[in-house]
């Protein structure tokens, strides 16, 4: 049996994929290979280690069940799940300038999260999806256009986010069912409105092993305050983002990577009085303002 040294095991292994038939996996596979090999010979990786990374993998997928992913969240405070999210959207940017591009550029993209519910219920423009939930009130509206400003009537706008102490309907316990999340749909001029509260900045799920690689890491959990939304419509490039609380803790050390600068938005504090859209409040509430921007597509 033929007898590999150290220094040429990777090419051995690499060896293997020959007979592969898939030219994307063989691809992605022998880059997988050639890096894990590297990064063992970079930090001269002892048995031991390894073992108690083998470990924390296995208590990751543990600690996954239909409720919590925590692969995903290892993704996510690694940088990886927003560094898929980057690449992807510039080269949709770039395709998008090749062919002539628009005037204005698209709404950038930033990750999923754990917390997407499918199915949240559609809602009437100006409905208000944070009554009675912990938090100070606030106004969202804008439009949606496309990147030449013509406005997209009836796209959706599938929205979530945490209550004003940073939590989530699916971490309330398994009465709560879906608080905080809606469909809305553009009106004939691209508009949108609703009402919900100021989200506040929270950490991620940190009572797992990801949450103990964090510590060890000297890393905080915290995400700045945001609200998630996916931006869609037919004969459009659909968005999947959020906006972020201009006046947040964390904007500049987000757990997760997940802040651009072009989603940070002013939420403006108003006294008690009539909300722009005629509502009558009789406690202060804020209103944020932000127009999306879709490609259309090919
Ligand atoms: C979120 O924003 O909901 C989120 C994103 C990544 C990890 C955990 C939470
Ligand atoms: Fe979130």
């Amino acid at each position: 049996m033929a007898q590999h040294e150290a220094a040429d095991l990777t090419q051995a292994v690499l060896d293997r994929l020959a007979d592969c038939q898939d030219p994307r996996f063989k691809q992605v596979m022998s880059a997988l290979i050639r890096h894990a090999h590297a990064f063992v010979r970079e930090v001269e990786l002892t048995e031991a280690e390894w073992m108690t990374a083998i470990g924390f993998l296995t208590e990751t997928g543990k600690t996954c069940d239909d409720k919590r992913q925590e692969f995903i969240l290892l993704s996510d405070t690694l940088g990886i799940s927003m560094l898929v999210v980057a690449l992807n959207q510039l080269k949709a940017a770039r395709a998008f300038q090749a062919q002539g591009g628009g005037a204005s550029t698209p709404t950038e993209a930033t990750v999923q999260g754990p917390f997407y519910w499918e199915g949240a219920p559609e809602l009437e423009l100006g409905s208000d999806i944070g009554q009675s939930m912990p938090g100070e009130p606030a106004y969202y509206h804008g439009r949606v256009t496309d990147t030449e400003g013509q406005p997209i009537a009836n796209c959706c706008l599938d929205v979530w986010s945490g209550d004003g102490e940073g939590v989530y309907d699916m971490q309330m316990g398994e009465d709560a069912g879906m608080r905080l999340r809606a469909r809305f749909h553009t009106d004939a001029q691209g508009r949108y409105r609703f009402w919900s509260i100021k989200p506040s900045y929270y950490p991620v799920p940190d009572d797992g092993p990801v949450g103990a690689m964090l510590r060890r890491m000297g890393r905080h959990p915290n995400r700045p305050g945001h609200i998630h939304m996916k931006v869609y419509a037919p004969g459009h490039q659909p968005v999947t983002t959020h906006l972020f609380v201009a006046d947040s803790p964390y904007l500049d050390s987000d757990a997760v990577f997940g802040v651009r600068n072009s989603l940070i938005v002013p939420f403006a504090a108003h006294p008690p009085g009539e909300a722009p859209d005629g509502r009558h409040m009789n406690i202060p509430y804020h209103s944020a303002t932000y127009d999306f921007r879709l490609v259309r597509a090919a």
